[in-house]
C-alpha cells in the first residue's frame, strides 16, 4: 500500500517538476501569479481559440445542444454535426473518409492500438483470415509520445527508426516478417520542429506494401498553401495515408480525428473502443472547429502573419549565432543540452516575461534538453524584439553541439 508513497517521494526529489497555474490563456499574452507574460510555447498557432467568431460559434453550439454529450456515438450520441465536421475533415486531407475522437492523445492511442486487433474483432465474428496475419509498427524514434504509447499498448512487432533516416526504415521493413506493416510518423515534429519527408516514406512504403500513419498535429492549418497541413505541403496523396490530426493546436479547440480509406474508418468505428466505448467532443467544439476550418480560409493573413513572424525570429536567431535544430515550420527548438540548464534558461527568459517551455526528459531522451519556441499569428515585432533583446543578453549555459548529435537521438525508442 506504501509503494507509491515511496516513488512519490523520490520523485519529487529526483525529478521536481512543478507548474504555475495561470489566469488566463495564452493568446500570446497570458498572466501568471498576476504577472503579465508573452507565450512563446503556445499550440494556438493562429490566434483563434480567442477570435470573436470561434466563440460565437461555439456559443451557439452551446445554446443549441447544451454543454456536453453525455452519450457516445454508438449510443444516441452521433449528432448530424459530427458527420458533418468529419466530412470536411476527409476533404481537408483528401481522404474519402474521416473519423472523429475526443482528443488528439486520445486518437493515436486508441487508433494505433486498435488496428492490430481488428483481426481478433472479426474473428469473434467468425472471420477466417486466408492468411495468417500478423502486424508490425514502425516508428521514428522521435515521435510524439501518444504514438509511442498507442504503439505499446498494441504489444506487437515493433521497430524503431533513426530519426526521418529512410535507409534505416527501409532495413527495418525488410527485416520484418510481418503481414501487415504499418510506419507511423508525426508530420511535424513537435519537440523538433522539422517535417517528415513523406513524398519519400510514401515510395518505401510502396516497395513493401506498408500503410502509413502521420500525425499531423503540428501541420493542420499550418503547412500547405490552403492550411491542409503536411500532405498539401508536399502535394501527395496515396490510398496508403492515414491522416490523423488534432483540433487543438491551430484550430484553437479540442479533439482528434483520423482521416483514411472508407474501410479503416469503418472498421475503427466497429472496432476502436476509444471511439465507441467514451463520450463524443462537446457539440460546441465541433461548431468551433468548423468555425476554425471557414478562418483558416477566410483569413490567409493569420497564416502569412505567422510565417512572417516565424522567418523574422529565424534571421534574428541566426544573427546572435543560436543554432536551431530546424527552421521549417513554427517550432523552433533551440539546442541547450543539459536538462538543468535548459529549466534554468527557461527560467531566466521567464523572469523577464516570456514563457518558453523547456523540454525534457522524459519527452526527449536524457541530454537532449531543448528550449522549444512556438511562433504565433498574434505576436507582435515589439513582443519578438523585446524577446531577441533578452536572448542577446542572456545565452544559455550548455556547450552547443553539432546538428548532428543534436538530431536524431531516440526519444525512448
Ligand atoms: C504530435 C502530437 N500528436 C498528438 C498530440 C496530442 O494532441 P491533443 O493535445 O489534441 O490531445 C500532440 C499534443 O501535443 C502532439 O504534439
Amino acid at each position: 500500500m506504501d509503494e507509491f508513497k515511496q516513488i512519490h517521494s523520490w520523485l519529487r526529489e529526483a525529478a521536481p517538476h512543478s507548474v504555475s497555474p495561470v489566469s488566463k490563456l495564452p493568446d500570446p499574452n497570458f498572466e501568471c501569479e498576476g504577472r503579465p507574460m508573452v507565450s512563446f510555447s503556445s499550440n494556438n498557432y493562429l490566434g483563434l481559440a480567442t477570435s470573436p467568431r470561434m466563440i460565437a460559434a461555439a456559443r451557439r453550439g452551446l445554446e443549441r445542444y447544451g454543454v456536453g454529450n453525455c452519450e457516445s456515438r454508438l449510443l444516441g450520441g452521433d449528432l448530424d454535426i459530427y458527420h458533418e465536421l468529419e466530412s470536411r475533415l476527409a476533404r481537408l486531407k483528401g481522404r474519402p473518409a474521416a473519423i472523429l475522437f475526443i482528443t488528439g492523445f486520445l486518437t493515436n492511442l486508441g487508433v494505433l492500438s486498435a488496428l492490430p486487433r481488428l483481426t481478433l474483432i472479426a474473428r469473434f465474428y467468425g472471420f477466417r483470415p486466408q492468411t495468417h496475419l500478423s502486424y508490425a509498427y514502425f516508428t521514428d524514434e522521435c515521435n510524439h509520445m501518444s504514438i509511442r504509447e498507442g504503439i505499446r499498448i498494441a504489444g506487437v512487432e515493433k521497430a524503431a527508426y533513426r530519426h526521418c533516416d529512410m535507409n534505416h526504415l527501409e532495413d527495418c521493413l525488410k527485416a520484418s516478417r510481418a503481414s501487415v506493416k504499418i510506419i507511423a510518423s508525426d508530420g511535424v515534429f513537435s519537440q523538433d520542429g522539422d517535417i517528415v519527408p513523406l513524398p519519400q516514406i510514401l515510395e518505401v512504403a510502396d516497395r513493401h506494401d506498408a500503410l502509413v500513419y502521420i500525425d499531423d498535429a503540428h501541420g493542420t492549418g499550418v503547412l500547405g498553401p490552403n492550411g491542409g497541413g503536411t500532405m498539401e505541403h508536399f502535394d501527395v496523396d496515396s490510398p496508403r495515408l492515414i491522416c490523423m490530426g488534432t483540433l487543438s493546436k491551430a484550430y484553437g479547440a479540442i479533439g482528434g480525428f483520423v482521416a483514411s480509406e472508407h474501410h479503416i474508418v469503418d472498421l475503427l468505428r466497429f472496432g476502436c473502443s476509444a471511439y465507441s466505448f467514451t463520450s463524443t467532443l462537446p457539440p460546441d467544439q465541433a461548431l468551433a472547429v468548423m468555425e476554425a476550418m471557414d478562418i483558416v480560409q477566410d483569413e490567409p493573413e493569420r497564416r502569412a502573419r505567422l510565417w512572417e513572424n516565424q522567418r523574422y525570429f529565424v534571421r534574428a536567431m541566426d544573427k546572435l549565432g543560436y543554432r536551431l535544430l530546424a527552421r521549417e515550420t513554427p517550432i523552433l527548438p533551440l539546442w541547450v543540452g543539459d536538462e538543468t540548464a535548459c529549466q534554468e534558461y527557461s527560467q531566466t527568459l521567464a523572469t523577464h516575461g516570456f514563457h518558453v517551455d523547456p523540454i525534457v526528459f522524459p519527452a526527449v531522451a536524457r541530454g537532449q534538453s531543448r528550449l522549444r519556441f512556438m511562433m504565433n499569428a498574434n505576436h507582435t515585432r515589439e513582443q519578438i524584439d523585446r524577446l531577441i533583446a533578452v536572448l542577446t543578453e542572456h545565452r544559455p549555459a550548455a556547450a552547443e553541439p553539432t546538428i548532428e548529435s543534436a538530431v536524431s537521438v531516440p526519444a525512448r525508442g
